[in-house]
């Protein structure tokens, strides 16, 4: 290689493209970000770290930490007419339609790097980046307030990340929303397990996009739209509904597993086209999951029990186990959502906070390459065999 990303030619050819982001072994449940194993990331990082991480290579030194959190501090808060245009939107709009379309208006505020000329948007990469990371939180945040008619919070520069987050969501007039140290570790979790996880199907579609020459707000406007499928990112806020749906039925979760069996229902938020094993990132999060619990003053939860009834079983069921089945990141990263009162709509929005900086990072290593050619998937033609219109050459 010449030192860039050599673009596998054949990506239209092959659905196979190389990258030096991610690493995954969906037999062992394995998973690197930079070399790094995400299970020590997530014992000493926070969400922003693992951003920087992702995006430039190596974990940031602290004078590169404070350089970036300086950054995306200034980035925090959205132009007024962006946030007219998300306060025009329909109360009840779903908040993906919004955030990609809020994603793909930044474009038309900040047109010197999204010129669609991937020499000159590089130029501006590192505010394109922030610009990115930063306002991805504020929209979505702001996205909730107006969907409940609640005015709109502004960042503050002493909030960390998830905290100021927080903040924009909750906070109400004269009673700002302070995040407990377990809350905030909790939301840096499942942001940073999200961060990047190589060429599913919204990641893909970002580098699609960008291989047309495309700039990285309108790559991740893509993104945001792929995840939003329930079968991709969808999957977290489609788990609480079944597990809602199962509490409500007065089902332990025996008779949901049957239907799912039967090919009645699908036991949402287990299952993966890599992992073949334990998603380690359920693994985490589920291991953080008392804390966050404890902090918020929960002692039960009824949808974690059926949960862990439904996985307690399932994993040690035939169907299960013959079709390799186990639970993914999103089987349990709702229930926590969820216990912070996030709206399940809301569910996917977070998960696409917390996959920015993989979109980031993924359209570099396209818009970054020279050699980097637009990407054509082939096709194996099975329609019909040449044939005349009717009186056609009469
Ligand atoms: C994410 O790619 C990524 O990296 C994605 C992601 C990321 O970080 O970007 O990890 C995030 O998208 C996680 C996945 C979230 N989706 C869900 O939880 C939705 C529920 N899961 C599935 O729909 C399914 O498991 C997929 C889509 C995730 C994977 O599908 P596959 O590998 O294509 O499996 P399949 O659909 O071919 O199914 C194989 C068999 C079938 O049964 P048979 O036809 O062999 O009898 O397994 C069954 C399926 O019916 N099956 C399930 C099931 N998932 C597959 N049966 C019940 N419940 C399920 N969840």
């Amino acid at each position: 290689t010449t030192g860039y990303i050599t673009y596998d030619e054949g990506f239209g050819n092959t659905g196979s493209c190389q990258s030096e982001i991610t690493y995954i072994d969906g037999e062992a449940g394995i998973l690197r970000y930079r070399g790094y194993p995400i299970e020590q990331l997530s014992e000493n990082c926070r969400f922003i770290d693992v951003a920087y991480l992702v995006i430039y290579g190596e974990l940031p030194s602290t004078a590169e930490r404070a350089r970036f959190s300086a950054a995306l501090t200034e980035q925090a808060p959205l132009r007024a007419g962006m946030e007219r245009f998300i306060q025009n939107f329909p109360r009840d709009a779903h908040p993906m339609a919004v955030l990609s379309s809020s994603l793909n208006a930044l474009g038309a505020y900040y047109p010197h790097i999204a010129s669609n000329n991937h020499q000159r948007d590089l130029e501006h990469f590192d505010e394109a980046a922030a610009i990115a990371l930063s306002k991805v939180r504020t929209i979505a945040a702001h996205t909730y307030r107006v969907s409940g008619g609640l005015p709109l919070n502004y960042p503050k520069k002493s909030l960390g990340y998830a905290e100021n987050f927080l903040h924009l969501m909750f906070s109400v007039p004269y009673d700002e929303y302070n995040a407990t140290p377990e809350v905030a570790r909790a939301i840096n979790l499942f942001l940073l397990l999200h961060a990047e996880h190589e060429q599913n199907c919204s990641t893909s579609t970002v580098r699609m996009v960008a291989s047309a020459g495309a700039n990285l707000f309108a790559s991740a406007a893509a993104g945001v739209n792929a995840l939003w499928g329930p079968l991709h990112g969808g999957a977290n806020q489609a788990v609480i509904q079944m597990l809602t749906a199962i509490h409500e039925a007065g089902d332990d979760g025996s008779k949901f597993l049957e239907d799912a069996k039967n090919g009645k229902a699908r036991l949402m938020g287990f299952g993966h086209r890599v992992y073949k094993n334990y998603d380690p990132r359920a693994k985490i999060i589920k291991g953080s999951f008392d804390a966050a619990l404890a902090s918020l003053g929960i002692t039960n939860d009824p949808l974690l029990d059926i949960a862990r009834n439904l996985e307690q079983a399932a994993l040690s069921d035939d169907y299960f186990i013959s079709r390799k089945l186990y639970p993914n990141v999103d089987f349990y990263s709702g229930l926590i959502m969820n216990a912070l009162k996030i709206p399940a709509e809301m569910f996917t929005v977070m998960f696409a906070i917390g996959r920015m900086p993989g979109w980031i990072a993924q359209w570099h290593e396209v818009a970054s390459n020279p050699k980097a050619k637009i990407n054509r998937p082939r096709q194996i033609y099975v329609g019909p065999a040449k044939r005349d219109v009717p009186g056609f050459g009469e």
